[in-house]
C-alpha cells in the first residue's frame, strides 16, 4: 500500500509500511489490514527504512510471486518487526521462520483481524520478539474487519462478496491458502457500500474468487447485480473473477441491463484442449467456452473480454497448445493474461510430473503473448474506442 489517502484515524504510533503482492483480493485486505492498525493508532509510511514495522501482504499463486517475497523479505535487517501475511503464510506456516529469521510474525488471511495485537505483543516484550508468533488457524474473518473504513483510492472500493474457492482446480492452491468458499451476507455488502458511498467513493469492483457462485439465502449473483445496480448515488461498478461453469446466458442478459455496471467479463479459459481442461478440473469444454463467448458477445453490447490461460500444464503436447492457441486466436479477447504452468503446494496437479521442459513452455507463452498483443491492438481500437 503506497499510500494512505482516506484515513480518518488520528495517527500517533509506531510507523509501518505495507507491501501488497498478488490479486485485488490481496489488495482489498491490505486496505483492511491499514484500517485495523490506524484503529489501533498505528501510522503508515511509504519509506520502508524509516518503519518500525515491515508487512507483505503475500500471492502463492505462482512460483515467481512467492520468490520476490523471499528475496524482499530477507533484506531487511534485525531489530524490526517483519510479517509475512496471507497466501504464503498459509502455505509454509513456521516454515518461514526457519527459511527467513528476519521474520517476526506469519498470519494467514482468515486471521489478518490479530495483526494488530500480534505487534502490540512483539513490541512489548522481548521473549516474544525473540520466539515470534504465528497464527494460520481460523476458518472465517469476522465481519467488521470489513468495516474500518480504509480506502486506498478516494473514487473507487473493493468490496468482497466471496472468500475463498471450492472448485479445486487441480493446478490452483487458492483453496488450500484461502480455505473453502465462504459468501457475505448481502446485507453486510450492502452496508458496507453505503458506507463508502458516504465518504464520496461512487465506483465500485465486487470482488471474489467465483463471483457467479455467490449464493446467500436464496439471493443468487443475478439479483445481487440488480440491488448494486440500484443503488442510488452510486455511479459505476464492475466484477471479477467469473467462473465459465458457473456463468450463463442469465448472467449476460442481466449485465447487459445493468445500467451502471462497466460492460467487462474476465472469464478465464486457461486451455482450449478438452483434455487438459479435464485434467485441470475446470468443468467445461472448449465447445462450451467458445459458445459462451460467442453469446457474451451477442448479448452483451460492446461489452469488453479478457481471458487467463496458462501453457505448459503437465503433458500438455503441441495438439493440445494448438488447441489453446487456436482458442485465443478465435476469441479475439481484448487482453487475455498468460502464464507458464507452475507447480504448487498442496495442488493434485502438483503430483503429475511437471513433463513440458521450461523452453518449450516459454517458447508457447512467446507465442501466445504476440499473437494477443496484435488482436488486443486492434480489437481495443474497435470496442473501446468505438463502442455501439
Ligand atoms: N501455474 C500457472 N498459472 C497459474 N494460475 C493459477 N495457478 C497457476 C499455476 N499453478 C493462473 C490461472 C489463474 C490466474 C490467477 O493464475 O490462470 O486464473
Ligand atoms: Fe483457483 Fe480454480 Fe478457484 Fe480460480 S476457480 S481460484 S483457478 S481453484
Amino acid at each position: 500500500m503506497r499510500k494512505q489517502k482516506i484515513l480518518t484515524v488520528e495517527p500517533k504510533g509506531s510507523l509501518f509500511y505495507l507491501k501488497t503482492y498478488g490479486c485485488q483480493m490481496n489488495k482489498r485486505d491490505s486496505e483492511v489490514i491499514c484500517g485495523l492498525m490506524a484503529e489501533a493508532g498505528y501510522r503508515i509510511t511509504d519509506d520502508s527504512a524509516k518503519a518500525d514495522i515491515v508487512i507483505f501482504n503475500t500471492c502463492s499463486v505462482r512460483q515467481h510471486a512467492e520468490d520476490k517475497v523471499w528475496s524482499e523479505a530477507g533484506r531487511f535487517k534485525k531489530g524490526k518487526i517483519i510479517g509475512v501475511v496471507g497466501c504464503m503464510a498459509q502455505n509454509y506456516g513456521q516454515d518461514i521462520f526457519e527459511r527467513s529469521p528476519n521474520v517476526s510474525f506469519v498470519v494467514g488471511p482468515a486471521d489478518i483481524e490479530k495483526i494488530p495485537g500480534i505487534i502490540t505483543k512483539l513490541s512489548n516484550d522481548k521473549a516474544i520478539f525473540e520466539r515470534k508468533i504465528f497464527e494460520i488457524d481460523s476458518l472465517a474473518r469476522p465481519e467488521k474487519i470489513y468495516h474500518t473504513n480504509f480506502y486506498e483510492d478516494k473514487n473507487h472500493a473493493f468490496v468482497v462478496i466471496s472468500e475463498g474457492c471450492s472448485n479445486f482446480c487441480s493446478y490452483c492452491v487458492v483453496p488450500y491458502v484461502r480455505g473453502h468458499l465462504h459468501n457475505r451476507n448481502y446485507e453486510d455488502i450492502l452496508k458496507e457500500i453505503q458506507g463508502a458511498l458516504e465518504k464520496g467513493i461512487t465506483r465500485f469492483t465486487l470482488l471474489g474468487q467465483n463471483v457467479n457462485a455467490y449464493k446467500y439465502d436464496t439471493l443468487d449473483f443475478v439479483r445481487l447485480l440488480r440491488l448494486v445496480d440500484a443503488i442510488e448515488g452510486l455511479e459505476e461498478f464492475s466484477f471479477v473473477t467469473s467462473h465459465p461453469r458457473d456463468t450463463s446466458v442469465d448472467l449476460f442478459k442481466a449485465m447487459n441491463d445493468a445500467g451502471k455496471l462497466k460492460k467487462y467479463l474476465h472469464l478465464p479459459a486457461q486451455s482450449g484442449s478438452d483434455r487438459i481442461l479435464k485434467l485441470m478440473n475446470r468443468g467445461y469444454s472448449r465447445k462450451f467456452y467458445l459458445d459462451l463467448a460467442d453469446n457474451y458477445r451477442k448479448i452483451v453490447k460492446a461489452g469488453a473480454l479478457t481471458a487467463d490461460i496458462i501453457v505448459g500444464f503437465p503433458t500438455e503436447s503441441e495438439k493440445d497448445f494448438k488447441g489453446t492457441y487456436d482458442l485465443v486466436k478465435a476469441v479475439r479477447f481484448n487482453a487475455a493474461y498468460i502464464f507458464k504452468y507452475s507447480p504448487r503446494p498442496h495442488t493434485e496437479a502438483s503430483r503429475m510430473a511437471d513433463t513440458v521442459p521450461k523452453e518449450e513452455k516459454e517458447g508457447r507463452h512467446r507465442l501466445i503473448l504476440e499473437m494477443q498483443k496484435e488482436i488486443s491492438n486492434k480489437v481495443k481500437r474497435r470496442e473501446y474506442e468505438k463502442p455501439e
